[in-house]
């Protein structure tokens, strides 16, 4: 699916995002499973992840992410008219996260769902929330994008658990004056599926003695095929929303990948001709955090200054499914907010 947005002027008005205090570094991990620093660095580019505390569920994660991002765009969470949660890490399958956390915010008049499209959920969640709130069925829309994948990494398999941390990120969306989403792409493949799976606790393999036995309630991943996809994802998804909203790269400020790998990042971007700063990427600081890694680049974009009112964003998530999506927009501060 290509869209250009047409007309109807959506923005970004509020960010936030939450990381646990608890840093894990690659020493700590080479203690657990046969690896080292050098060789988590060398392929990854990661250094150290936050790992959550045990009392801490994605709806922890996702409130402080989510209050701060209310409190940027100056929005009082009895506003918000929708909630979507992006996550593979839902507190429980239901009570949903969303709706968890919309008790917990004080949206009473609230929709409230989780959404479910592996690591490139925030982007769907963004598709999702731009659709509502320019048909004005929302006029506040709450986006949150997260993670606890500490809780279904084995912490046995090297392969896997070098690469996942823990985080979240929100976004207010709302109609705005000028700037804001310029369009989106998204895809999904559901033959290349079995490469990234959590076998166990579904409706195909219900969780019992034997799935637990047999570490079926792990996520398990066949990482150069993912290496794979994720590079042709990435690029295809970019091309294809820069193609469909008549841009080009040269366009583009700020691209914001999914933090996977910066082994990923680098040849993606240089597939497309990124030149290096314009291309945020933390994944050194907090591994992979799936749905949260997006919008924890978008905060240190504006940190360090890169990313201003009037920057052409450009953010392309992949993930388990497989799903892969883009997002292109203008960004607006939370500035020249439509009225409503
Ligand atoms: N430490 C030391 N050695 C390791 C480790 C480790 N942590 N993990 C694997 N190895 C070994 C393997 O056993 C293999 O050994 P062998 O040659 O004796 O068999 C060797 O290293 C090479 O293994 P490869 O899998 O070929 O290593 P590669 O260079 O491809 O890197 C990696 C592996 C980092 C997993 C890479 O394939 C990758 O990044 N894949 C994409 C992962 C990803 O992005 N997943 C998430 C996307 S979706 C989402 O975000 C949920």
């Amino acid at each position: 699916m290509i869209a250009a947005t047409d007309g109807a002027r959506v923005s970004i008005t509020g960010l936030g995002a939450y990381v646990p205090d608890r840093v894990m570094t690659n020493d700590e991990l080479a203690q657990l499973v046969d690896t080292s620093d050098e060789w988590i660095v060398q392929r990854t580019g990661i250094r150290e992840r936050r790992i959550a505390a045990p009392e801490q569920a994605m709806t922890d994660l996702a409130l402080p992410a989510a209050t701060q991002a209310l409190e940027q765009a100056r929005v009082d969470p009895a506003d918000i008219d929708l909630l979507i949660v992006a996550t593979v890490t839902p507190d429980s399958m239901f009570p949903t996260t969303s709706a968890l956390l919309a008790d917990q915010l004080g949206a009473r008049d609230a929709a409230a769902y989780d959404l479910l499209a592996g690591c490139t959920g925030f982007v769907y969640a963004l598709a999702q929330g731009y659709g509502m709130v320019a048909t004005g069925l929302s006029k506040r829309a709450l986006v949150v994008g997260g993670d606890v994948l500490s809780r279904i990494v084995n912490w046995r398999d090297r392969s896997t658990c070098v690469l996942f941390g823990d985080g979240a990120g929100a976004v207010v969306l709302e109609r705005v004056e000028r700037g804001g989403f310029i369009g989106f792409e998204l895809g999904a493949d559901g033959g290349g599926g079995v490469h990234l799976v959590l076998p166990a606790g579904g409706s195909r393999l219900p969780t019992s003695a034997e799935t637990v036995a047999g570490e079926e309630h792990f996520l398990r991943m066949n990482g150069p095929e993912v290496f794979k996809f994720a590079t042709r994802a990435l690029v295809y998804s970019a091309e294809k929303v820069l193609e469909g909203c008549g841009r080009t790269m040269d366009d583009v400020d700020v691209y914001v990948p999914h933090q996977a790998n910066v082994r990923i990042i680098d040849y993606v971007a240089g597939k497309l001709g990124v030149p290096e700063e314009r291309v945020v990427s933390n994944v050194e600081r907090y591994g992979n955090t799936s749905s949260g890694s997006i919008p924890l680049a978008l905060v240190d974009a504006i940190a360090d200054g890169r990313l201003r009112e009037g920057s052409v964003v450009l953010m392309t998530g992949m993930g388990a499914g497989l799903t892969w999506g883009s997002a292109l927009m203008e960004w607006t501060n939370g500035r020249a907010r439509a009225a409503t």
